[in-house]
């Protein structure tokens, strides 16, 4: 499939001043920024539409850390400006803690034409989303990811929902905010353990659209985990590019947005398995890509010299290589019941984003045998 996506930015060009990559969906169209400082500068938000109150969502990690600020960055522009603050985490991402959002909507007297901002990481994010996609049967919302996993996955594109204990994010709805604002600065903040969990989603972009980025993160990789600012600009920027392409050719996953799921269906069958919070979610998927290249290594995709070197990188991003059991009697069979619940398997046949060939990546179905051996092989 083709998910090769026009490059603007020269890599180890200076991060400078905001760089702008567009999201092109009609009349859903919307810009994300990438820059330094960008979260409390008026001017970020002065295309935003009027309102009479916005209500930011946040949660108990980043609000003290942001929330203030962003605030006084919108004072001048909205009249009244509420704040909701969930618990966090990955074990929060559920039908109770939405209820937050929408209670504070409600005892606000907010109206249809409230702005919400998710202001957080992925969790926050995604739950933003669904709030934002369903009251009133739908308000307007910008993103402000503050974890690297959000600046170049889960803020942009539209997918919001929450976890269903049966399986990851199973319920909520395509819903595009009118803008993502990635102030890189957010990042110094964040974990180190968050922050490899964030380079997973940037690797996953190299083996599925782009061998020269993979190859740019490969001589990066100590860099971004440095957190230096030119590189986490560049990283950023062009997964960023990458996903507005693909989500650009197919925003509501007919076909090819599936590709971004590459290491997610082993992922998710991780997290869910482990109880959601155990694994990060970027953990999951680093160790799902290694999984997911095996397979495509038995299905003839790339050889074996391309699944160590992407094992090798994603070690080097500090990443789990090995998967864990889920089962002490058959492990392998409870990855293949967990992975039956993942939204891409049609009449409980699961299908796999494989590698077809380096740099291309698509959605096929696998023997069970061969999974098996897979798992086997990766999680002793
Ligand atoms: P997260 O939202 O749980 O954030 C990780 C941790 O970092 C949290 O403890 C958070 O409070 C903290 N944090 C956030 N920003 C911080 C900062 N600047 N400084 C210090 N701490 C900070 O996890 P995540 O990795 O950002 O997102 C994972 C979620 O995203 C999962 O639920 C996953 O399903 C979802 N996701 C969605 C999409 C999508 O397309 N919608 C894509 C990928 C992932
Ligand atoms: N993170 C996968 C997608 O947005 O489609």
């Amino acid at each position: 499939m083709n998910a090769s996506a026009p490059s603007s930015s020269r890599p180890g060009a200076a991060p400078g001043p905001t760089q702008v990559v567009a999201i092109d969906l009609a009349d859903r169209s919307y810009p994300i920024a990438i820059g330094s400082g960008l979260l409390d500068q008026p001017l970020t938000y002065a295309g935003l539409p009027n309102a009479s109150s916005v209500l930011i969502v946040s949660n108990t990690t980043v609000a003290p850390l942001y929330a203030q600020r962003l605030q006084a960055a919108l004072a001048g522009k909205y009249a009244q400006i509420h704040l909701v603050i969930l618990p966090d985490g990955e074990a929060y991402k559920t039908w109770q803690t939405l209820n937050l959002i929408f209670d504070a909507l409600l005892q606000h007297t907010c109206d249809r034409k409230t702005v919400l901002f998710a202001l957080g990481g992925g969790v926050v994010g995604d739950m933003t989303g669904f709030a934002a996609a369903s009251y009133m049967r739908g308000v307007p919302f910008v993103q402000v990811p503050t974890t690297l996993l959000a600046q170049v996955d889960s803020s942009v594109g539209g997918k919001t929902a929450i976890n269903h204990p049966l399986g990851k994010n199973m319920v909520g709805a395509f819903y595009q905010p009118l803008q993502v604002v990635c102030d890189l600065d957010t990042l110094g903040t964040l974990p180190a353990r968050e922050l490899s969990a964030g380079l997973a989603e940037v690797i996953k972009y190299g083996p599925i659209a782009d061998l020269e980025f993979l190859s740019w993160i490969e001589a990066h990789i100590d860099a971004l985990i440095a957190r230096d600012p030119v590189a986490l600009a560049h990283a950023v920027k062009r997964s960023c590019e990458i996903k507005a392409h693909v989500v650009g050719q197919d925003e509501r996953e007919a076909g090819l947005r599936a590709i971004l799921n590459f290491g997610h269906t082993f992922g998710h069958a991780i997290e869910a398995g482990m109880g959601y919070g155990q694994w990060l979610h970027g953990e999951a998927v680093g160790c799902g890509m290694v999984m997911a290249a095996h397979l495509s290594q038995r299905l003839g995709g790339v050889d074996a010299a391309f699944v160590q070197r992407l094992t090798a990188l994603v070690q080097k991003a500090g990443l789990p290589v090995v998967g864990p059991r889920l089962s002490a009697t058959d492990n392998a069979g409870r990855y293949l019941e967990l992975m039956r619940h993942d939204k891409k398997s049609e009449g409980g046949a699961i299908r796999f984003v494989l590698i077809d060939r380096p740099g291309s990546a698509a959605v096929r179905a696998a023997p069970d045998a061969l999974v098996r051996e897979v798992i086997d092989a990766c999680c002793p």
